[in-house]
């Protein structure tokens, strides 16, 4: 789905995924939401704090999974994906903060195996994620799963691509300060998911967009396993989706 702007985009996908929360604590369970960070998700984000501003939306009944996390970083580390949920949309909501899940950066390695594992069971005890939420990095990942990811890959300790880590450098002050290591869910974890919403912005991803959506189905690209989701969508805005 192509929109004109970014902002139109987030805010359909918000009043979307509202209902989507309504319907399913109606039907008397929680709803579990897998969330993504990176600057392309911040309207988005800013729609859903909005909306619950205006009191359309609660979150007391939302359970939420971040799709991954930096190695090394602890959680008040500006730049880890917890501080990042905290600030961007965590401390403005009404979610309980029992419901929240994120991988933990700081795990010791001899425990990093177990931790990934236990996230996988957290997942499936909550019943499975409803609404993934996802970006898109430049070598085509969803979460951290670069190039050479498997599809039925699953929450493990990933090395990042050099083009991520490049990409990532001005927001920790230069390329030596970005971790080269994350945990991030697999793409299995991700294709689990009822139903998935990517987002994307700007000219800058106009072409992994269009390789992602009409390519080959790839582990090269893993946005592309998308592709044979039975519920997944993009929203664009206009220079994103000018190469479709
Ligand atoms: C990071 C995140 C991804 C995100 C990507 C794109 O690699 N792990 O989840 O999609 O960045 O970032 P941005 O949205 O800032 O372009």
């Amino acid at each position: 789905r192509i929109f004109p702007d970014r902002t139109e985009a987030s805010r359909t996908l918000a009043l979307e995924l509202a209902a989507l929360i309504r319907t399913i604590n109606e039907s008397g369970r929680p709803a579990v939401l897998g969330l993504a960070t990176g600057r392309t998700p911040l309207p988005f984000y800013g729609e859903l704090i909005r909306l619950h501003r205006e009191g359309q939306l609660s979150f007391a009944k939302v359970i939420t999974f971040n799709l991954d996390e930096y190695l090394g970083l602890p959680g008040n580390h500006p730049e880890s994906y917890r501080a990042f949920m905290r600030r961007e949309l965590f401390d403005h909501v009404d979610i309980p903060a029992e419901n929240l899940n994120i991988p933990d950066g700081m795990v010791p390695p001899e425990a990093l195996e177990a931790h990934c594992a236990a996230y996988e069971e957290l997942i499936r005890a909550a019943g499975g994620i409803d609404f993934q939420l996802l970006g898109i990095g430049r070598t085509g990942h969803i979460g951290f799963n670069e190039p050479g990811s498997p599809r039925g890959s699953r929450t493990r300790k990933v090395e990042l691509d050099p083009i991520t880590r490049q990409d990532a450098a001005p927001a920790f002050g230069g390329l030596e300060n970005v971790p080269e290591y994350a945990i991030s869910m697999g793409c299995g974890t991700i294709l689990e998911a009822r139903r998935i919403a990517l987002l994307a912005w700007g000219a800058a991803k106009a072409d992994i967009v269009k390789e992602a959506l009409t390519g080959p189905v790839t582990d090269q690209v893993s946005a592309s396993f998308l592709q044979e989701h039975q519920d997944a969508t993009f929203y664009l805005d206009a220079e994103a989706g000018s190469k479709l």
